[in-house]
């Protein structure tokens, strides 16, 4: 039963509503994305419907990763679940009063789709760039984007979630990001555990929370954050933020493809002495905007896999040659059973995807789940651009 019902659901994606999709650009169809989210939100009847049709095909294979019981291996990566930007948090708190969905997402998302990490959030909202910034490339299976971080700031954030709480899914991870341009360390600091705080004090509590140390299309260097010394401060100070308040979720950290590996080693070692329970590699690989190369703008999908595969295969087994006491997550270029095997049989304890919902649709986690239990993986689709 479940079978034929993935059977239909996927020619009716791939070859209809993909196409269909295809037909405007990544841009485009990425709002549309949003305005049905926002749409689908409104109706907790539609909502639970889409929850049993998750539920009717998924055959869910539970883990322990990073601390927490996961009902499935596969989580929605950071990045579509974040919100609508604003300029000021004045602005966003408005939105929320006078009734705004600011989180496209927040009910239908974790309804049809299973596991979803919300965010990234910063301290503070940000409108993020402007002009086209998001693309696709469907050779490859690859998406590509400079959304910069748009997010309506951890405080507003948390505040909408909190008028959500009773709606809240069971389980899902929010993930923080550093703000970008900040220089000096203490207020990059101070931001990241006011951003935490924000969440905490409205007693919002996710299964896990990330720390995204790695955004590669803000104009920030991404590495910059990744050094050994910032790292160490910055997971110190959510650390001994979260015993303070006595709090015991597990935190996360997300890092960047193509890193040196003495930098991954270096940095698996600070987050085993600090006790952060997980690593997600990896977020998207720097690249060259395909509209203006001045600009950087971060790759996902085909294109990015074998890089954060690299990352994971390296990352686990520097983590087995330490007896380290945190598991690797892989995200990157999840768009099928093979690749989310690749990404198991290196160790991975669970994964992340964000293209394989453009290429393989909303129900792609379960599709991925049944091609690696049955062994069958369909040859890599290379729909030709519309
Ligand atoms: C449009 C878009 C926005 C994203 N925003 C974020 C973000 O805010 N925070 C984050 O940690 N990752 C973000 N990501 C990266 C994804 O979480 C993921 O790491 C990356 O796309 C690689 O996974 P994939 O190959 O399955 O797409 C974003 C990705 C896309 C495509």
């Amino acid at each position: 039963m479940k079978a034929a019902l993935l059977t239909i659901y996927r020619l009716v994606y791939e070859q209809v509503l993909r196409r269909l999709i295809f037909l405007s650009s990544a841009q485009t169809a990425h709002h549309r994305m949003l305005n049905l989210l926002t749409w689908l939100d409104r109706s907790r009847l539609l909502c639970g419907l889409l929850a049993l049709i998750r539920r009717a095909v998924s055959s869910d294979c539970p883990v322990k990763v990073g601390g927490v019981s996961l009902p499935s291996r596969f989580i929605v990566a950071a990045g579509l679940v974040k919100g609508h930007g604003f300029a000021t948090e004045a602005e966003a708190l408005h939105a929320i009063a006078v009734g705004q969905n600011i989180i496209p997402g927040w009910r239908s998302l974790p309804a049809l789709a299973g596991l979803v990490e919300f965010g990234s959030f910063t301290r503070h909202p940000r409108i993020g760039n402007s002009g086209n910034v998001v693309w696709r490339d469907a050779p490859s299976r690859s998406t590509q984007n400079r959304i910069g971080l748009r997010n309506p700031g951890a405080v507003a954030a948390a505040a909408f979630l909190a008028a959500h709480r009773s709606e809240l899914p069971p389980i899902f991870g929010i993930n923080i990001a550093a703000s970008p341009g900040v220089t000096d360390p203490q207020q990059d600091i101070r931001d990241v555990c006011e951003a935490f705080s924000a969440f905490v004090e409205q007693d919002i509590r996710p299964a896990w929370f990330t720390l995204n140390l790695s955004c590669p299309n803000t104009e920030d260097d991404p590495s910059g954050r990744q050094t050994e010394d910032q790292t160490r401060h910055l997971c110190r100070a959510i650390m001994d933020y979260f015993h303070a308040q006595h709090i015991t979720t597990p935190l996360w950290v997300k890092i960047s493809p193509d890193l040196a590996p003495q930098q991954y080693d270096i940095l698996l070692r600070v987050f085993d002495e600090i006790g952060v329970r997980a690593v997600i590699a990896t977020n998207t690989l720097p690249h060259p905007a395909p509209t203006d190369a001045a600009l950087t703008a971060g790759i996902g999908g085909g294109i990015l896999h074998p890089h954060a595969l690299n990352a994971v295969r390296h990352l686990t087994q520097e983590t087995a040659r330490q007896n380290h006491a945190l598991d690797i997550i892989g995200c990157g270029g999840v768009l099928d059973g093979t690749g989310a095997q690749a990404f198991l049989n290196s160790g991975a304890a669970a994964v992340q995807y964000w293209s394989a919902l453009i290429y393989r649709g909303p129900l792609a986690a379960a599709v991925i789940e049944r091609e690696i239990q049955h062994g069958r993986t369909p040859p890599a689709g290379r729909p030709r651009p519309a």
